[in-house]
């Protein structure tokens, strides 16, 4: 028997929209919100949550920025779509990373990355499209997808293949209602890096099936060892009429506060993202606009400074963490996150507590250590950790030491 219909709410009883309502917290932020009250209250917390660069905003764009205040011109509204010099500075960027040309009117500027996902994806699906999403997944993917009326499919990789989806997964998730397929790299929240030779058999298989690409390129400048970022619509140029860029100025240039990101795309699809930007929030604040110009015309110096010091830390976070008994962490070739597999001390016996999920084992850590970490159910994949490691070198060694003395205590 089938369970009785509940009576219909009437358009005034329903207090909050059923598409809003079903958005849930960013658990990422949630930790580090956590974690700062926690700070605020005195405990000394460690928190490898948030996914913020902990270096100041380099001189010569705060300079920029505080010049842009006293201008008059920016006291004003100004084009929606954003500064026309900064999406020329944009489309030069593109070129001299990426190495392709873009025309400037393929370029919207948004309150952040954030802003150009929900936009992409909004300007692209209709009810009921289905989105490819490789999992673990940064927390808003499968969110933006379903508040634009699409339908997140996830694709799961595990710590054996380094986190890195095959295109044969890929084509196995396909139906006939895939709109379109994410694609990151370096990826939030593994680190994980996709050679040249993996993006490309991505894009064609995209091509060959007639899907729509939403590529996050904001990690672009991240990446250690021999890992080489490749930008997808560069070696797959057949995919570019079907492809939307999301990058933006965060986390090259620990502007995460600044809020300036763009999209990259088919005109008519800028477009129409930048009508429904013009009714939503309007232009970015002109000053951060100008800020980005700086950032995104000036040299990559500062952002190979941090780029040593996030390598320098990936390193001691992965070691440390794979002495812990239990604990396996996959080296991450780019970004700033380690993503280690708990699963063997799930039910384990810590201080008088069994944790059965990494949910429970992350309150564990928070509560016994201090330590803030993300459970992988916020990415899609339970039984892992996401530990953002650009936190300070003092922190980053005390934390992870913190951790290996609690989960060190694990018996059966
Ligand atoms: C993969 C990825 N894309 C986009 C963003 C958005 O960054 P922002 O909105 O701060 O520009 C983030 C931030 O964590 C991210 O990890």
């Amino acid at each position: 028997m089938s369970a009785p219909t509940p009576p219909a709410q009437s358009p005034t009883e329903r207090r909050v929209s059923a598409r809003v309502g079903s958005i849930s917290e960013s658990a990422t932020l949630a930790v580090d919100a956590k974690a700062k009250a926690l700070k605020a209250a005195g405990r000394p917390v460690i928190g490898f949550g948030a996914g913020e660069p902990d270096f100041p905003t380099p001189g010569y764009i705060v300079d920029a920025a505080a010049e842009a205040c006293r201008d008059t011109r920016n006291h004003r509204y100004t084009p929606a779509g954003g500064l026309p010099e900064l999406k020329t500075a944009i489309a030069e960027k593109t070129l001299r990373d990426s190495g392709y040309e873009i025309d400037p009117a393929q370029v919207l500027v948004t309150n952040g990355g954030k802003q150009a996902i929900y936009e992409a994806f909004a300007a692209v699906l209709d009810p009921g499209d289905e989105v490819i999403v490789p999992a673990p997944y940064w927390t808003t993917y499968p969110e933006s997808i379903r508040l634009a009326g699409g339908v997140p499919v996830p694709v799961v990789a595990d710590e054996t293949t380094g986190y890195l989806v095959s295109v044969e997964q890929l084509e196995a998730a396909r139906t006939e209602r895939t709109k379109m397929v994410v694609f990151v790299s370096p990826s939030n929240p593994t680190g994980a890096v996709y050679s040249r030779a993996q993006v490309e058999a991505v894009g064609k298989w995209a091509v060959e099936h007639g899907l729509w690409a939403l590529t996050d390129e904001i990690y672009e400048h991240l990446v250690y060892g021999d890992a080489v970022f490749t930008s997808l619509p560069a070696v797959v140029p057949e995919l570019r009429d079907k492809c939307v860029v999301v990058n933006g100025v965060a986390k090259t240039y620990a502007m995460t506060g600044w809020r300036v990101g763009w999209i990259i795309g088919p005109k008519d699809v800028v477009k129409a993202a930048t009508n429904l930007q013009s009714h939503a929030t309007s232009n970015v604040s002109n000053v951060s606009q100008v800020a980005a110009v700086a950032a995104v015309s000036g040299s990559l110096d500062a952002v190979a400074d941090m780029r040593a010091a996030f390598d320098r830390r990936r390193r001691t976070i992965v070691r440390m963490l794979n002495e812990i008994d239990g604990v396996l962490c996959p080296e991450p070739e780019g970004a700033f996150y380690a993503y280690p597999s708990v699963k063997a001390l799930l039910g384990k016996e810590i201080r008088g507590r069994r944790p059965a999920t990494s949910v429970e084992l992350a309150e564990l850590i928070l509560e016994e250590a201090e330590v803030a970490v993300v459970p992988g159910e916020a990415f899609g994949t339970p039984g892992y950790l996401r530990l953002s490691y650009a936190l300070g070198d003092e922190d980053l060694a005390e934390g992870v030491s913190r951790m290996q003395k609690l989960l060190g205590e694990a018996r059966d």
